[in-house]
């Protein structure tokens, strides 16, 4: 094999773990190829994976446009400014949308281009052991053979299908389809309240689709803190969305007038309700298919992950993963700090992931953001702690914004003070998190954080408020 094709790292997978940890490698001058098979509609290269092409970013971006859309018909009338005529474009949302993902795959293109990693279009396989390393056959829009001496498993994972209820993406949706609806349905339904459903179900909302929500679980988003989660539920509710907890799906159906979904509700009477289309939104599943991985003997988990230890090795030696193909949450900015760090033990130096650190946002409106434990582990964990909250609706910046809702609450060591969780619903909680992160890693105290001068006007008085709460000495409310 010429020399060409021989590579210190090889990456399968070019979403956000894969491309992070090609660039990384790269960057401590390993010789790097990174194999990627996914294709946009004009069959090129559309590097990014899930994430930048039907996860974060178009997710996002439709999320924003809605909300420009929903503050037209209301929220601007309050401001003084009144639209007249307000229709909404369909088919520019979406194009603007398809735009940014676009300049999102193309940004990856320039960055391994910069760092000089090698990237194969295709799909990436395991052929076997080749000297102290591995080759992996690319087939695909490229055909070729690489080897390389440590190789990175970055596939992601897939939606998971409801049993009898395949996605069509035209009337049953995945993520996919939830992102490129071309028609504002009447009646959209969604089959699980988690980030998904609430994200996209938003989207579709606010944009004139009646949307009812039906979750399995009796509580609502059970890994949020219970006070968060609560307030969030009143405030969707509100908006209009429909949300039905505790249901059970007996059937799926696709008919003439769409697709009905026949399910008892959380007193266990009958029900039937027809919907333009479905989105169904119950998890996702490791993708570990066509990887051959059996090939080299690297094992998987009982859920069907790729095992790994907690630096990211997997049982074979050189042969690592990260990202959603492995344990731990399902979150681009997880799979990026995995890739790096597994960049950097290849190395031979400390690669650093603080999974107690790790940041959680859903971007509803209000958003949902929080780091760290909810009340209800502390409380079954036994901690001795301190709670303090403060309300968007005492904040002057808040007031000015036009959107009060929500609050910030800190949770503390009764003993120690240190920070153990921060928990957010309300505007911009996605940025204002980020504050509490970097507390939370250098273990700060809330009482570090009361005494920290927060610019104002600013919503980020509003946490330095809750940790003044937590020794009740809040100071504007
Ligand atoms: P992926 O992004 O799934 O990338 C894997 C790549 O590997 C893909 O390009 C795939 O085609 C390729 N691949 C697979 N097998 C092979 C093979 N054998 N050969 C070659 N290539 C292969 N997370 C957040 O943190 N914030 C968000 O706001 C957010 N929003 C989301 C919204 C939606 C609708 C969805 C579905 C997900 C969202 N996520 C979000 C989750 C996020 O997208 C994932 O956690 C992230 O993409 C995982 O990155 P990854 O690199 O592990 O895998
Ligand atoms: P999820 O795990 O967030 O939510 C799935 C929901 O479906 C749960 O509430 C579950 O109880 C429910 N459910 C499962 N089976 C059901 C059934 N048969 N009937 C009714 N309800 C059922 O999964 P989701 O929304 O599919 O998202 C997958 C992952 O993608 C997320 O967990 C997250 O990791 C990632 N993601 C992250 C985002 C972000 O960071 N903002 C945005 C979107 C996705």
């Amino acid at each position: 094999m010429s020399t060409e094709k021989q590579f210190d790292v090889v990456v399968i997978g070019g979403g956000p773990g894969g491309y992070v940890a090609a660039i990384r490698a790269a960057q401590l001058g390993f010789k790097t190829a990174c194999i990627d098979e996914w294709q946009n509609a004009k069959g090129a290269p559309a590097l990014g994976g899930t994430c930048t092409n039907v996860g974060c970013i178009p997710s996002k971006a439709l999320l924003q446009s809605s909300e420009h859309f929903e503050h037209a018909g209301h929220a601007f009338a309050e401001h003084g400014i009144d639209v007249a005529g307000l229709s909404l474009n369909l088919p520019q949302m979406l194009k603007r949308k398809e735009g940014v993902v676009k300049a999102n795959n193309d940004g990856i293109v320039y960055l391994f281009k910069k760092n000089k990693v090698t990237f194969f279009h295709g799909r990436g396989t395991f052929a076997g052991k080749a000297g102290e390393g591995y080759t992996i056959n690319v087939s695909g829009p490229t055909t070729d053979s690489i080897t390389a001496k440590n190789v990175i498993i970055a596939t992601g994972s897939n939606a998971r299908e409801l049993p009898g209820a395949p996605f069509d993406e035209k009337v049953i949706l995945s993520n996919t389809g939830a992102l490129t609806i071309d028609a504002v349905p009447a009646k959209l339904g969604v089959i699980g309240a988690g980030v998904i459903g609430l994200e996209m179900g938003s989207v579709w909302r606010r944009v004139g689709a009646k949307v009812t929500v039906l979750e399995g679980l009796p509580t609502f988003l059970g890994a949020v803190d219970e006070q968060i989660a609560k307030e969030a539920h009143k405030l969707f509710t509100k908006q209009g969305l429909d949300i039905q907890l505790g249901v059970k799906i007996n059937g799926v159906t696709k008919g003439d007038k769409g697709v009905t979904v026949d399910y008892a509700d959380a007193a266990g009477a009958a029900k039937s309700e027809t919907f333009d289309r479905l989105i169904i939104s119950i998890g996702r599943v490791p993708n570990t298919n066509g990887l051959g991985i059996e090939t080299v003997g690297v094992q998987l988990d009982e859920r069907g992950f790729v095992a790994v230890d907690d630096e990211c090795r997997t049982n074979v030696p050189g042969i690592w993963a990260v990202g959603d193909v492995v344990r731990g949450p399902m979150l681009a900015h997880k799979a990026e700090e995995e890739g790096v760090a597994v960049a950097e033990r290849i190395a031979g130096q400390h690669g650093h992931v603080n999974f107690n650190t790790i940041p959680w946002v859903i971007y509803t409106s209000p958003e949902i953001a929080w780091v760290g434990k909810t009340e209800q582990q502390l409380k079954k964990e036994g901690v001795a702690y301190k709670a303090g909250t403060f309300p968007f609706m005492a904040n002057g910046r808040a007031r000015a914004l036009g959107d009060t809702s929500g609050m910030v609450k800190f949770l503390a060591d009764s003993t120690t003070d240190e920070i153990l969780g921060v928990h957010i619903v309300g505007p911009v909680a996605s940025e204002l998190i980020s504050e509490a992160v970097v507390a939370m890693e250098f273990r700060a105290s809330a009482e570090d954080i009361a005494r920290i001068c927060h610019a104002h006007p600013s919503l980020s008085e509003a946490t330095k408020e809750a940790a003044l709460a937590v020794d009740k000495r809040s100071l504007n409310f």
